[in-house]
């Protein structure tokens, strides 16, 4: 497996290949779990040669506290990444990253999608993914990217952001990876005690709630106070929204949207650590 720290050694990389071989990319922030790995065997199975990017990216953290604690594990994530077969890793410094140190950093506007949800609550954040995504996907070039679909809202942005730029890259969205109690693998997790990690289950048990009332026909005001009650009642999880929206443009739902798949999302704290999750209802 190649180690690449910056952007000629990638460049030197993916110019090095045959021309008609493609490249997947699976952009992370490291601490891999098996949630990274359904990203990476989809891209060994759609693509001649696999990138991995590991890069806690701080611009994309609004809060200094979670970018200092978020788990970093690269000596682990080196071996995890050699194990499933990954052709190349790019593990860049912030330098090479955001090079023009001290100058104004290019923002991001992503209308709609930044004043709702995970744009509301976490002011610049999507500003913060967009700017490093586009970065990765030009270093990279990839035919292919890879995203988790736990970070629904991400890939909406993502996705918004590559039609934009007429970036030529396929984006992947990989289903939700989940432990067998429900709750949604995430590096976050490892920040949470044993008794957190069974309250943080709650968020699923209360999405997937929320969805059979809704498959049932249950009223859409009804469901979520229900889903409300049931995780504002529970000790140990402080709700920040949980919310309905139209998958196809995140509009936030009032009412029922029968012709339309709808995902119900909802982000919490259990403990110090913010989680989110979904279920997609079609
Ligand atoms: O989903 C993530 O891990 C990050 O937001 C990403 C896409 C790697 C950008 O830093």
């Amino acid at each position: 497996m190649k180690l690449l720290q910056d952007v000629s050694s990638v460049r030197n990389f993916t110019q090095k290949r045959a021309p008609e071989q493609e490249i997947g990319l699976v952009p992370t922030m490291g601490a891999l779990h098996q949630g990274h790995m359904a990203l990476l065997k989809a891209s060994l199975r759609d693509n001649d040669l696999t990138i991995c990017s590991i890069y806690v990216n701080p611009t994309q953290f609004n809060n200094p506290d979670d970018l200092e604690k978020y788990p970093r594990t690269l000596e682990h994530d080196l071996n995890f990444l050699k194990d499933v077969g990954c052709d190349a890793v790019f593990f860049p410094s912030n330098q090479v990253m955001y090079p023009e140190e001290g100058s104004q950093l290019l923002q991001l506007n992503f209308g709609h999608l930044d004043k709702i949800l995970e744009g509301q609550h976490r002011s610049g954040h999507f500003s913060g993914v967009g700017l490093v995504v586009n970065k990765l996907l030009n270093i990279v070039q990839p035919k292919r990217a890879y995203f988790g679909q736990k970070d629904l809202q991400q890939l909406a942005v993502i996705r918004q952001m590559v039609d934009e730029f007429f970036i030529p890259a396929e984006i992947i969205a990989v289903p939700i990876v989940r432990e067998p109690s429900g709750l949604a693998l995430s590096s976050r997790n490892q920040r949470l005690s044993t008794e957190e990690k069974k309250t943080a289950a709650q968020l699923y048990q209360t999405l997937l709630y929320a969805k059979e009332q809704y498959k049932a026909g249950g009223d859409l005001t009804t469901v979520k106070q229900q889903a409300l009650n049931r995780l504002n009642g529970h000790l140990g999880i402080q709700l920040e929204y949980f919310e309905a929206v139209r998958m196809r443009d995140f509009q936030l739902l009032i009412d029922r949207m029968e012709a339309d798949t709808v995902a119900f999302c909802v982000a919490a704290y259990v403990g110090e650590v913010r989680l989110i999750d979904n279920v997609v209802v079609s």
